[in-house]
């Protein structure tokens, strides 16, 4: 113990000399006694108020007041410090109620000798159970850090206002504070953007107005935590220092307060600021800190990342559109006698899609696949595209290739899955009797099998080079024939509820 070590002294004593007599042995055993005598009860109340001790001293008999009711009175204010009964008057059975009671000792004033090692031994006793304390406070609160931690990572759903609205309560509560706040830095780094506030920060707050843009250049604590790129932690708010720049009137009075800054490539990007905790603010707390405000900048430069990707995937896919689209229209300047067919045949499919209950995307890349399936004929010459008369065997192998030969463009053009598939596959039947792979049953992509019945009833009920139209009833008959042999029985059906039950028709 150091010499002279200032000590806190509440003597409860209704003897003037006796207090002084005590003052003395505490000076003469290396204390510096800050004290003060009271010897009522009001007098007792007030002083625990008012201040803090480091040990209580109390004699057991004083008029109208007590050592066992000041013990009281120190037990309801929630101390943990030592309590320690001097008295001339008090029997041995007497003292052993007190310490019952939860004295932590007694010394007979008749016996002065015991009293400073008693006082050494309680101080130290207290000063453990305050470490122990303390050790158990931190370790709930990392406890409760990981948990919010966490939490935190798990939100990867939750909106940006959920997050940071997230972020200000767990950092509040998990560090112990009264009040917390985080704002984001300007990249000119000029302006803080108060994002969020506690609850309870809003709640205590009184500033008209309560502003939510700050210049950074006019802030004093939390600003030069910003312009020092450093966390700063002041555990005595009253007491000076050059860079605090106080708060406005109707602020929530602060005791404590720490600003802690995140920093992303050489620039400060969020703040954290929190304010009021119960005891000391420390390194684990501006780790905990820092912590949080990484996952939620990483969280929000994830989901601006996501945005970008989103929108320049729209813009990826309109262009594509608008692309397939020229190509359709330069095959049909080539065969007129299938111009509008893909436009039917991708009308029909998406309508069966949707009928058959599938998803968005799937209805999509059906009706996108029909819009250019039969793109390979491009590469089969024109004349066989368009001859009034039957094929020849090696005119039908010409024919046929277009499938592949489209798959092969549509290829390399990155369409997304499984379009350029689809294209492949429009002419394979459920039998394996199709082209040109000869694929069976669910081989077949389900894409492609709609396709199929589309571009079957299309081809049927409208004009070809080598006959006229056979109309839309004896399509509908191939394809009642062939359901569950040739054509996927689901997609059959839906073509058929749509044209007999939902007035389909080709526009
Ligand atoms: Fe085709
Ligand atoms: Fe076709």
């Amino acid at each position: 113990m150091n010499d002279h070590e200032r000590l806190r002294v509440l003597i409860v004593e209704d003897s003037e000399d006796d207090a002084l007599l005590l003052v003395r042995s505490l000076r003469q055993a290396g204390y510096e006694p800050d004290f003060q005598r009271v010897e009522t009860e009001p007098e007792m109340r007030q002083a625990l108020e008012t201040q803090e001790w480091d040990i209580i001293i109390s004699d057991y008999k004083l008029p109208g007041f007590g050592g066992l009711a000041a013990l009281e009175m120190y037990k309801t204010a929630g101390l943990d410090i030592p309590f320690i009964i001097v008295s001339g008057t008090i029997g041995e059975d007497v003292a052993v109620d007190a310490m019952v009671a939860g004295a932590h000792d007694y010394v007979m004033k008749n016996n002065p000798a015991r009293l400073i090692p008693a006082i050494r031994r309680e101080l130290k006793e207290a000063q453990l159970r305050k470490v122990r304390r303390q050790a158990a406070r931190e370790l709930a609160y990392t406890e409760s850090r990981q948990k919010a931690l966490l939490k935190l990572y798990q939100m990867a759903d939750a909106s940006r206002e959920e997050i940071v609205g997230f972020v200000v309560e767990e950092c509040q509560k998990v560090n112990d504070s009264e009040l917390a706040f985080v704002g984001l830095i300007s990249d000119d780094q000029s302006v803080m953007h108060a994002h969020l506030w506690s609850n309870r920060a809003m709640e205590g707050c009184a500033i008209d107005g309560k502003p939510m843009v700050f210049d950074i250049k006019k802030a004093g604590l939390w600003g030069e935590a910003i312009r020092q790129k450093k966390a700063i932690v002041v555990n005595d708010y009253e007491a000076p220092n050059p860079h605090k720049k106080g708060y406005p009137a109707g602020h929530v009075a602060l005791a404590r307060f720490m600003a802690v800054p995140l920093i992303d490539r050489d620039r400060v990007v969020l703040i954290a600021g929190l304010a009021n905790k119960k005891d000391s603010y420390n390194e684990s707390d501006i780790t905990h800190m820092s912590l949080f405000l990484e996952g939620m900048w990483n969280y929000m430069e994830r989901r601006k990342a996501e945005e970008g990707v989103k929108v320049s995937a729209q813009k990826l896919r309109r262009n594509l559109i608008g692309t397939i689209q020229v190509i359709s229209m330069m095959l049909e300047t080539r065969d007129p006698y299938t111009a509008g067919h893909q436009r039917r045949v991708s009308a029909l499919a998406r309508s069966i899609a949707q009928e058959m209950g599938l998803s968005g995307d799937v209805i999509d890349n059906i009706r996108m696949a029909g819009n250019i399936h039969d793109i390979g004929k491009m590469s089969v010459p024109a004349e066989v595209l368009v001859k009034p008369t039957r094929l020849s065997s090696i005119e039908i192998q010409l024919i046929r290739t277009h499938p592949r030969t489209g798959y092969d463009i549509l290829k390399v053009a990155d369409l997304p899955y499984p379009i350029a598939e689809a294209v492949l596959q429009h002419h394979e039947r459920l039998d394996g009797s199709g082209y040109p792979q000869g694929l069976k049953g669910d081989e077949i992509l389900i894409e492609a099998c709609i396709l199929s019945v589309a571009d079957v009833v299309e081809a049927m009920a409208f004009n070809r080079p080598y006959r006229p139209a056979l109309g839309i009833e004896v399509a509908l008959e191939e394809i009642v024939r062939n359901r569950g042999i040739t054509y996927r029985p689901e997609a059959a059906d839906a073509c058929l509820r749509l044209f007999r039950e939902k007035s389909f028709r080709f526009e």
